[in-house]
């Protein structure tokens, strides 16, 4: 059995309209990558939001580990915790996830919840702010960073909770190009170390480096429901 498998799955945000997602099946293996193709509106970050259980199939079964993401099953904040901290969501828009007053705090905001010992979150932020070069930023507030800042600053956020899956909507979109090559090369070494990589992106380059298999969504049909 694979990590993640959706069988056959049919997402629509409303009953009347045409599924953005329709009879879908897919499966990856554990430390297996898989990047998501697709024109704007053809449904990659709807598929996302599925696989980190914030959406759920109309139908059709999304199986994590062997057991199958419903509203029911999540409902159990024990399962869900085990769930969300196992499996890591990096938002296409990261005003979304960050609430914090300084972007220290971001970083620290997760492994604290997790209820790590004060040394190990305290490596955690330091580790984290020097490999995206954050460190002089520590103390701003992440609401007055710059667009590509607040990017970075969200995905070394997911970093920090050390989750073995990463799902990640557009990692690289709006990156300057240095920051792009830093980035891939540290997906690259992310996969390398066994992590599973599910991600959204339009980076030609990201999905050769990481070797990614390649999964390309259409956008819904139109009046076909
Ligand atoms: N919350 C929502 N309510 C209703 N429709 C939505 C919602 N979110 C997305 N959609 C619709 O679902 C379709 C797929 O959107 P989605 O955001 O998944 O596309 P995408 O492939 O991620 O696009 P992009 O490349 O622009 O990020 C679009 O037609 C969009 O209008
Ligand atoms: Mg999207």
């Amino acid at each position: 059995m694979s990590l993640i498998e959706l069988n056959q799955i049919t997402f629509s945000y409303a009953p009347e309209e045409p599924p953005v997602l329709r009879d879908l099946s897919l499966s990856v293996e554990a430390g297996g990558c898989l990047a998501l193709r697709g024109d704007n509106g053809a449904g990659k970050t709807t598929l996302l939001r599925v696989l980190n259980g914030l959406s759920f199939p109309r139908s059709g079964v999304y199986r994590f580990d062997g057991a199958a993401i419903t509203p029911a099953y999540l409902k159990d904040q024990t399962r869900a915790k085990i769930f969300h901290r196992r499996v890591g969501y990096l938002f296409q828009n990261p005003d979304v996830m960050l609430f914090n007053a300084t972007a220290r705090e971001e970083i620290a905001f997760g492994p604290r919840q997790l209820g790590l010992p004060k040394a190990e979150i305290e490596a955690r932020v330091r580790d984290c702010m020097t490999l995206f070069g954050l460190e002089p930023l520590a103390e701003k507030a992440p609401y007055h960073l710059s667009g590509g800042q607040k990017k970075q600053l969200a995905l070394a956020a997911v970093l920090a909770l050390n989750p073995e899956v990463l799902v990640l909507d557009e990692p690289l979109a709006g990156l300057d190009g240095g920051t792009r090559q830093r980035l891939t090369a540290l997906l690259t070494e992310l996969r390398a170390a066994g992590k599973t990589l599910i991600l959204a992106t339009h980076d030609d380059a990201l999905c050769d480096a990481l070797g990614a298999e390649i999964l390309t969504l259409t956008p819904p049909a139109p009046g076909k429901t």
